[in-house]
């Protein structure tokens, strides 16, 4: 049975105002968990290329069940919820490895690849003399069977090498929950490419998840907050931009092209704009534009719910994000090229990768309004946020001084949530 919700006096159809507890309270987030990471929705686990070979696993969370991306023999990718069958145990204790099968530590149940019960020790029990006489002693039932009591088997779809899996078996196909909008945003620069991983970095960060997807949802803070970009132009109000969303409201694609940046209009009276300050290492933005991008140099992509796929110049990951209660979360950057890039392209990429990640100059400042957000809702219950900058609705745009896309998604989780 689902809880029963707080009233949150939220007025129907109110999209540009949302109440603090919406970030903080444990009946909301359960119910989140239920509805969104758990039914009717496809999450991110993964990148093909992090599991080349069969046998290879990683595990992740969808919500907060630990799950298996896991190569099988045959080549293809599975998705298994890390959980024995028998009793229960968590039985996948490592975060990557290669593996012939998995075998739970407790009484040695072990199951192929798929996820499907292969063993069981002394299922037809065990012989023993009795007054002279071979007798066999316990085992499993006689209508016990092992293709009942497999690992719970996700629905997988790959799409361009990044993997994605849902608990819901009755989920619409991946590209139909993507749609038309949004996709080209992924093949720009997912399709026909090899991927090759860079490496991770990895964070906890103090606050509500979904404060992380309306971050790389709201390109009004980027040139504000972030000293880094609106002093090297890499995004601020005065470049061309587009806010694009799926016809729900949930996925995003923020769109820009850098400038040189410097002093402008856009950073009059600006503080975290620093005339002065210049780079001991030029390399860091040595930026080689790179034929696909036709155009743009920074895309953020928020797939709801756990996903956002950035590129920022020659930088790219995709990031993940972990819930861990209402209060926190983990984000997990995974970072990375292609095969065909020259050795000197992936020094590139992993130099500018020092954008990112936990300590990154620009995304440092991320984490840490995200824990200052959380600090604020939670001191006021009856406090709420607006999101009202652009107007009140929700559409595309041409231009970055808007919040529509987290009216969009504020609109989507309040259908789904039915708050
Ligand atoms: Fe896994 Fe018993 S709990 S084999
Ligand atoms: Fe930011």
């Amino acid at each position: 049975m689902e809880a029963v919700l707080p009233s949150l006096a939220w007025p129907a159809g109110e999209i540009d105002r949302v109440p603090y507890r919406v970030y903080t309270d444990a009946d909301l987030y359960k119910r989140e968990l239920e509805r969104i990471f758990y039914a009717g929705h496809w999450n991110y686990v993964g990148l093909a290329c992090e599991v080349p070979n069969p046998g290879d696993y990683r595990t992740t969370w969808i919500g907060e069940r630990s799950v298996i991306m896991v190569r099988d023999s045959d080549g293809g990718i599975n998705v298994v919820e890390n959980h024995c069958a028998h009793r229960g145990v968590r039985f996948c204790r490592t975060d990557h490895g290669n593996v012939k099968d998995f075998v739970c530590p407790y009484h040695q149940w072990n199951y192929d690849l798929k996820g499907n019960l292969m063993g069981v020790p002394f299922r037809r029990g065990v012989k023993a003399m009795r007054d002279g006489k071979p007798v066999i002693q316990g085992g499993m039932p006689a209508d016990f069977k092992t293709a009942e009591h497999g690992l719970t088997q996700l629905r997988v779809e790959v799409l361009h090498g990044l993997v994605f899996a849902s608990f819901d078996h009755g989920v619409p196909p991946l590209v139909d929950t993507i749609g038309p909008k949004v996709m080209p945003w992924i093949e720009r620069i997912f399709k026909g490419r090899e991927l090759m991983l860079l490496g991770y970095s990895r964070q906890r960060i103090p606050g509500n998840w979904k404060l992380m997807q309306e971050n790389i949802k709201d390109p009004y803070h980027p040139g504000l907050l972030h000293t880094w970009f609106v002093t090297f132009g890499l995004w601020r109000a005065d470049q061309r931009s587009q806010m694009v969303l799926d016809e729900h409201g949930r996925h995003a694609v923020m769109i820009s092209r850098r400038n040189e940046g410097g002093k402008a209009d856009v950073t009059q009276g600006v503080t975290s704009f620093k005339e002065t300050l210049k780079l001991n290492d030029e390399r860091l933005l040595d930026v080689v534009p790179e034929p696909w991008w036709d155009g743009p140099t920074v895309t953020m992509i928020t797939l709801f719910p756990s996903l956002i796929i950035q590129q920022q110049v020659n930088s790219l990951s995709t990031r993940h994000i972990l819930p861990r209660g209402p209060g926190q979360f983990d984000f997990v950057w995974t970072h990375f090229g292609f095969t065909d890039d020259t050795p000197e392209m992936t020094r590139r990429r992993l130099r500018q990768a020092n954008l990112f990640g936990p300590a990154g100059f620009v995304s440092a400042d991320d984490g840490e309004v995200v824990e200052m957000s959380q600090q604020g809702f939670m001191q006021d219950p009856a406090g709420r946020t607006i999101s009202a900058l652009g107007g009140r609705d929700v559409g595309d745009t041409d231009h970055m001084v808007t919040e529509t896309l987290i009216r969009g998604m504020t609109a989507y989780w309040r259908r789904v949530m039915e708050v």
